[in-house]
């Protein structure tokens, strides 16, 4: 399976406009991606503008290849304009249609919404656009925001991976959630 063009971007919500990463959003994501709790339950570990300019480049440089291996999207409020931070997804089997989910808001924009918005308008996309089977979510067992915004998106909780991660030093435990086209598109979540 291969992902096609982004024809259907940017995506529209009642309060989000998500789209491509532009060079300029390197520059506005210090606002919120330089804190470490932005990162911390993410695979990734920023913490300079260096890292961040880099994260910015290669995130405009993956738009460009051919198959797209990922889609890091920038979230946007519709008012104001406001970078409040992104959403992602790719196939991770491209054989078996096989997709993940992960998202992130900075911490002076979390508990509004942004991230169930976000992530609810990526589902048509990944699931008709893209014709993804399936998607998978890992979520930190200590991160329960993240875990609700999952379960508000109709994810199923289908596994626990035991100490699957090494956060500051402490091991974790990570939750596997799935989501099925069949799911959102038969079932309408
Ligand atoms: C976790 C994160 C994505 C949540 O984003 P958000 O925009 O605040 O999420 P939403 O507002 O859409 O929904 C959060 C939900 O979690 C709930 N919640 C928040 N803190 C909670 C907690 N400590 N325990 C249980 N539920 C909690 C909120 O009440 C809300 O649920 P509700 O709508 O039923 O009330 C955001 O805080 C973040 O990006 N954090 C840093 C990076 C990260 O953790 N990324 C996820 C990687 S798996």
């Amino acid at each position: 399976m291969k992902i096609p063009s982004s024809a259907a971007l940017p995506l529209l919500t009642e309060r989000l406009l998500i789209r491509e990463f532009v060079d300029t959003d390197a520059f506005r994501m210090r606002d919120f991606a330089l804190d470490p709790d932005f990162w911390r339950h993410t695979s990734l570990d920023i913490v300079s503008v260096e890292a961040l300019d880099i994260f910015t480049s290669d995130v405009i440089a993956e738009q460009k290849r051919t198959p797209r291996p990922f889609y890091n999207l920038a979230v946007n409020t519709r008012d104001t304009g406001t970078l409040v931070g992104f959403v992602k997804t790719g196939l991770v089997s491209s054989d078996d249609g096989v997709g993940m989910l992960g998202y992130a808001i900075g911490g002076q924009y979390a508990g509004m919404g942004y991230a169930t918005e976000a992530a609810a308008a990526l589902l048509p996309f990944v699931f008709v656009a893209l014709g993804f089977h399936r998607l998978t979510a890992n979520c930190d067992a200590n991160n329960p925001a993240s875990a609700r915004v999952l379960e508000k998106l109709g994810f199923i909780l289908e596994g626990r991976l035991r100490e699957n991660r090494l956060v500051d030093g402490v091991r974790t435990d990570s939750l596997v959630y799935g989501l099925l086209a069949d799911d959102f598109l038969v079932a309408g979540l």
